[in-house]
């Protein structure tokens, strides 16, 4: 793969206008975007309602990731904003069923330490990372639809998605989440430390100029703290028939 670009195995190009507009010729794609925080459980429900409607899936925030892990192994200086931008605009990224693949080697496991995450909030803020990966995100809208998991998705991204979910779950929920998770794969993980990273990253997060986390003013909240994987997933799938009949 070069130019930078995106590929999904089996996805047809679309073409250069309509690829500028994020859309396939002819078709506008349906979105489902689902912003929030930090292990918020946006990736696993944004995973099975894309399963659900046969629809793909986009998780912007690996490609946050991807550009920090490219940084860190090209030992760029975080604070380089024009080296960042660079990094971001010429990330050789291809997604395929089980995880992800940087410059050609795997990188699943790797964008998931929690380092790489902290970094990836770091450079978020920077603006040319965000204009640099914004077509990236655009491209993974193709017929029959996607959900979008991230922090923009419903804000700047996809701004005319018919269905918006802002997935909120208290901080210690999260925190607990996140280290049983990590536990379970081998990784030690210390609770009390995962809170204070958590709640520096929410701030970050919400706190930056540009993109910042926020709910789009058409977008449904739903608060996850107290709701199984299954029962968050119905939710949203029955927020979504309304949504499709009203634009879709
Ligand atoms: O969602 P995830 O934790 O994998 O994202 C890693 C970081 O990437 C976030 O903390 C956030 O700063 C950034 N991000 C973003 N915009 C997105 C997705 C992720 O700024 N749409």
């Amino acid at each position: 793969m070069s130019g930078g670009q995106n590929r999904m195995p089996g996805a047809p190009a679309p073409s250069g206008a309509a690829k500028a507009a994020g859309r396939d010729a002819g078709t506008v794609a349906p979105v489902i975007t689902i912003d929030g925080p930090t292990a918020s459980g946006k990736g696993t429900v944004a995973h099975r309602v894309a399963t659900a409607l046969g629809f793909g899936v986009l998780d912007s925030g690996a490609l946050y990731r991807l550009t920090a892990l490219a940084v860190l192994q090209c030992g760029v200086d975080p604070t380089d904003v024009v080296a960042l931008e660079q990094v971001a605009r010429t990330l050789q990224v291809v997604f395929h069923p089980n995880g992800v693949t940087l410059a050609g080697a795997e990188a699943s496991d790797l964008i998931r330490q929690e380092h790489v995450g902290n970094l990836a909030s770091r450079l978020a803020p920077n603006p040319g990372v965000r204009a640099a990966l914004l077509e990236r995100q655009r491209a993974f809208r193709r017929p029959p639809g996607l959900v979008a998991d991230g922090r923009d998705m419903g804000t700047i991204v996809f701004p005319d998605a018919p269905l918006k979910i802002f997935l909120v779950a208290d901080v210690r929920a999260r925190a607990e989440r996140r280290c049983k998770q990590l536990i379970e794969k081998g990784i030690s993980a210390n609770l009390d430390d995962l809170l204070r990273d958590m709640r520096e990253r929410d701030a970050r997060d919400m706190g930056r100029a540009v993109a910042p986390l926020v709910a789009a003013k058409d977008a449904h909240v739903v608060d996850s703290s107290n709701l199984t994987i299954d029962q968050t997933v119905q939710a949203i799938l029955d927020l979504w028939s309304p949504a499709r009949l009203d634009g879709g």
